[in-house]
């Protein structure tokens, strides 16, 4: 049997370069790789601790699941699903809330950072939105969960709660595994010292700006001292950042890189990475546009992912049931 490997993006807008390389692009290598059973869901739950505007929500979904196919996940390879039309999500989560201690969700980086001065007033959804994840993760035994780096923490949680209820109830869970790509952290173009995310908007490349966006957002790109084009992350974070980003698309070694745009200071380099960035994302742009045309399509395939992965988790809620004494 093959190894099971799951994961999810939340649909709150679009897709930066951060999603991209961090997540997405894995998916779709591992994927097509053939070594795994794997499961793609779009985190709509996760999406409701933000801020949003119902009327834009299925839009979001839909746009989500088209980018999922436009870079090339396949419903015949993968299953794909909505994780709210699988009900076994949010009733494994509340169980786990249960023995998660409150401790824990309170030292999450990323609730603090979003609920940030406002502890009292934030959403009790972004407190036990890791809770949610490891429900999503541990329902389908899952081996490995490709995601970028700012969700360590929370798989970590996953593999605690996995054992703390194998320990309390019997063994029923797996302890998955993170599994990152070279870039589990794209850096934000203006800054380098904060991590590429929609809210810093400057700095923020998605994946289908227009091209005249991505040179305008590369143009103004900030540079590191001395005019050498070289990777050093320490002494020379923003450019290192723009070669990494440059390596993963272009998929040429960092050295040949090197070589080419060494000498040939930031005008050009910047010119040819914004042109690399354009045309990369061009095909998915178009395939994304097409793929919108047709939303029924979209919806079906869907409908007919979470309908699998509502057979495959229903088995494992009713086993936890059964542990916890549910089960009647
Ligand atoms: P989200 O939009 O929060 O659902 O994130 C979707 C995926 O993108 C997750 O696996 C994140 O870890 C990953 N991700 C988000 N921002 C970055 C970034 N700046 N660099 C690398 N991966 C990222
Ligand atoms: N929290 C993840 C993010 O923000 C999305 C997510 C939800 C997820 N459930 C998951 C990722 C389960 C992997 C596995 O990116």
């Amino acid at each position: 049997m093959k190894p099971v490997l799951i994961s999810g993006i939340q649909p709150t807008g679009r897709l930066h370069l951060g999603n991209y390389l961090g997540a997405l692009k894995n998916f779709v290598d591992l994927q097509n790789s053939g070594k795994y059973n794997c499961h793609f869901f779009i985190a709509d739950l996760h999406s409701l601790t933000e801020e949003f505007v119902p009327k834009e929500k299925p839009h979001q979904i839909i746009e989500l699941a088209a980018n999922y196919i436009a870079a090339g996940l396949n419903p015949k390879k993968s299953l794909i699903f909505l994780q709210s039309q699988v009900s076994a999500h949010t009733e494994l989560s509340w169980i786990l809330n249960s023995i998660t201690p409150f401790g824990e969700l309170r030292r999450m980086t990323q609730f603090k950072e979003k609920s940030g001065s406002h502890q009292e007033s934030a959403n009790v959804g972004l407190f036990t939105y890791p809770v949610l994840m490891a429900a999503d993760i541990l329902l389908y035994d899952a081996n490995q969960v490709p995601v970028g780096e700012d969700q360590l923490q929370h798989l970590e949680l996953a593999r605690t709660l996995a054992r703390k209820f194998n320990k309390k109830f019997g063994s029923i869970f797996r302890e998955p595994q993170a599994l990152m790509t070279e870039t589990p952290r794209i850096m934000s173009l203006d800054d380098p010292t904060k991590k590429m995310s929609k809210s810093r908007s400057a700095g923020c490349l998605f994946i289908d700006d227009s091209p005249e966006v991505i040179n305008q957002k590369i143009r103004g790109a900030v540079t590191d001292s001395g005019s050498k084009i070289a990777y050093n992350p320490k002494e020379k974070p923003a450019v290192s950042n723009m070669l990494m980003i440059y390596k993963s698309l272009s998929g040429e070694s960092m050295e040949k890189i090197e070589r080419q745009f060494g000498n040939r200071g930031y005008f050009e380099f910047k010119k040819a990475f914004a042109k690399l960035v354009a045309s990369h994302f061009a095909p998915l742009r178009r395939k994304k546009m097409e793929l919108l045309k047709k939303p029924a399509k979209i919806k079906k395939i869907l409908q007919r992912g979470s309908a699998q992965a509502a057979r495959i988790s229903g088995k494992k809620i009713a086993e936890v049931k059964e542990k916890i004494g549910l089960a009647i």
